[in-house]
């Protein structure tokens, strides 16, 4: 598992603290992290359940201090207050793409929820925008009660007035659990990206999407004539993670069959097997 629940950055660094016990290695998108300077901080899922994410990452920046860095402390997911206002930016920017693009309009936002900022700011800006969407939530990992109440701590956090029920719906979709995906939701993963060439990724936007289905299948009435926006929040580098379930889904393939009589086109660049060979 690779739940980053604490980054730290500083001049050009930045830290991370990661829920394992050992080294996982260069895979999913601790590859790119590390090639940008990351440098990883590892606890045990025991440790992080004892300490707790804030407590944890308070202890490392006082140990950056203390190593003479300038620490910043950014949550899980970068959900606090603050970090709400990306989100609330993206309803703004989500308004003006309809303002500009003419007849369109929303009754409904679809979007993943891991750690509660990206729906706080989606719900409170299509409320306090021209969008009036209901944003639908759909869980990766907690329960949807401590949603509503970490959702409503962050907007309590920018003083609001509003109460997250009436600003956000959400479903569980977590499945087997936060990072890990059953062979349907694979399959649906592989099946979107056929029908379509969107790629979802499998931790967040792919269990959402999932879920979304599965809950328009169940409750058809709540979904029916109504006009959604699925925001895909990215994430495709953990589809790295997934090679070995996805490689037997993806794309078939077949040695080419090569008679000897096929000629070299001179001038296109054949005739040059000593490029390929060291
Ligand atoms: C790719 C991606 N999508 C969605 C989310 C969920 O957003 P939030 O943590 O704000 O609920 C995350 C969180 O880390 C993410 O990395």
């Amino acid at each position: 598992m690779r739940n980053t629940f604490g980054l730290t950055f500083l001049v050009g660094h930045f830290h991370i603290q990661l829920l394992v016990d050992e080294d996982p290695g260069l895979v999913g998108n601790l590859l790119v992290e590390r090639l940008v300077g990351a440098h990883v901080d590892l606890v045990s899922k025991e440790e992080y359940g004892k300490i707790g994410s804030v407590a944890l990452a308070d202890l490392l920046k006082k140990k950056l201090l203390e190593e003479g860095r300038k620490p910043y402390i950014i949550p899980v997911g970068g959900s606090n207050s603050l970090g709400t206002w990306g989100y609330i930016e993206a309803a703004r920017e989500i308004e003006h793409q309809i303002q500009i693009s003419g007849d369109v309009r929303f009754d409904d936002i679809v979007v993943a929820c891991g750690s509660g900022g990206t729906i706080a700011g989606l719900a409170l800006g299509s409320n306090l925008s021209s969008l009036k969407a209901k944003v639908h939530a759909f869980s990766v990992c907690d329960d949807p009660e401590y949603f509503y109440d970490y959702v409503q701590g962050l907007i309590d956090g920018l003083h609001s007035g509003l109460d997250s029920h009436d600003l956000v719906s959400i479903e569980n979709a977590k499945g087997l659990g936060y990072a890990m995906n059953t062979a349907e939701e694979l399959k649906f993963v592989k099946d979107v990206a056929t029908a379509t060439g969107i790629v979802l990724d499998p931790v967040y936007s792919g269990k959402a999407a999932y879920g979304m289905l599965k809950d328009m299948a169940a409750k058809p009435a709540k979904w029916e004539g109504r006009k959604i926006l699925f925001v895909h929040t990215g994430g495709l580098l953990g589809l790295y993670d997934k090679v070995d379930e996805l490689s037997s889904l993806s794309g078939s393939w077949r040695r080419m069959d090569l008679e000897e009589s096929v000629p070299c086109k001179e001038g296109t660049g054949c005739n040059q097997a000593s490029r390929y060979s060291p």
